[in-house]
């Protein structure tokens, strides 16, 4: 068990930033024994608010923190570190899907990629959380290949919490009730959040809900759309809930899954359930706790759960190709 681990946090200054380092910082993320230093980037522009950050994480006097280091230069903010959040680049605004960000903000993430393939330690987890994550997960993985790919991978797990979470209010339980949910594909409005192998307080999650058409329609609308209807009521994209959620991937990775249950992260594809190799697809996962994931193999997918599938891997594809010119 390491006793100290350093951490990237990319948009440092940013409100999911803000949201994300105190949690770093407190122990609650990697134990009550592990030191942790931050190692945070910004643009240049933003390094004045960045030094506000860090006076107040200076101020709340975590016994852990053993260190902060600030910076403009992805070099320097990836010098040996164990994680790399990613999560500096634009957010949507009201009326855009997250993949009209690939134009601009895919590019962050070739520079990010080399840098960190010449700065971080050689067992550094990559989470891409900048919006569209798993092709910007896909760039930043291309452009270190000298990373091995499993250490790459973006976040779907605020689509798994916020899933559960509808879920549990719709079945009247709480929402540690709720296992076995999966979420496949992209972080984006063609995901598909599958509850067909579910479980509520271990048993079949349709003997607590039954309204199936519910669950094959306005469930996974709502999911899928749950992003734009946070930046229509908030006026920005969610922040509290997408750091609580970068630090629950984080700790689904460090912490071995319990039994028969699975969380969910996007990954490189190994083909598994006829995905592309390659592709950053979100797929249920397990964990031994030290960070070694595995697909959850043979999970029957109905011709509904395919046809979705599909579509949200044709989605991928698609951005791939966008891409294609930075992923060398
Ligand atoms: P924000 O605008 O509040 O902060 C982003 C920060 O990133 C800014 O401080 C900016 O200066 C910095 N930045 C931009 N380019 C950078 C670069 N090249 N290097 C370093 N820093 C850079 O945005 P936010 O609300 O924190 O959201 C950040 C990203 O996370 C957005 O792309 C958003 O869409 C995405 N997001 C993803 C999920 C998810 O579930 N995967 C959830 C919420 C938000
Ligand atoms: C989210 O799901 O809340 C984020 O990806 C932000 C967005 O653009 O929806």
């Amino acid at each position: 068990m390491a006793t100290s681990v350093k951490v990237a946090v990319t948009g440092a200054a940013g409100a999911i930033g803000y949201a994300i380092l105190p949690r770093l910082a407190s122990g609650q993320v990697f134990g009550p024994d592990v030191k942790v230093t931050l190692q945070l980037l910004e643009l240049p522009g933003a390094m004045g608010a960045l030094e506000g950050v860090a006076m107040e994480l200076e101020d709340c006097a975590f016994p852990l923190l053993e260190g902060i280091v600030l910076s403009d230069q992805a070099a320097t903010a990836f010098d040996g570190v164990n994680w790399a959040l990613l999560i500096g680049s634009k957010p949507r605004t009201k009326g855009m899907e997250r993949n009209d960000l690939i134009k601009e903000n895919g590019p962050i993430f070739v520079g990010q990629g080399k840098a960190l393939e010449a700065k971080a330690a050689s067992d550094v987890r990559v989470v891409v959380v900048g919006n569209p994550c798993n092709t910007n997960a896909l760039i930043a993985m291309m452009n270190a290949k000298g990373i091995p790919q499993n250490q790459f991978s973006a976040m779907t797990r605020l689509d798994e919490n916020r899933a559960k979470a509808q879920l549990a209010k719709k079945a009247g339980v709480g929402v540690g009730a709720l296992t076995n949910v999966a979420i496949w594909g992209n972080h984006s409005a063609t995901q598909f959040p599958d509850t067909d192998n579910a479980k509520i307080n271990g048993a079949a999650l349709t003997q607590a809900i039954t309204d199936k058409e519910w669950l094959q329609g306005d469930f996974i609308k709502v999911i899928q759309q749950r992003g734009a209807a946070i930046i229509s009521a908030r006026g920005s994209s969610s922040a509290a809930s997408a750091a609580n959620a970068a630090i629950d991937h984080v700790k689904a990775y460090i912490t071995k899954t319990p039994a028969g249950d699975w969380f969910s992260a996007a990954v490189p594809s190994d083909g598994s359930y006829g995905i592309d190799e390659g592709l950053i697809f979100s797929f249920p996962l397990t964990s031994d706790g030290n960070c070694g994931y595995s697909i959850v193999q043979g999970l029957p997918l109905s011709d509904f759960a395919k046809d979705k599938i599909q579509k949200t891997l044709q989605e991928l594809r698609d951005e791939k190709a966008v891409v294609a010119d930075l992923l060398v």
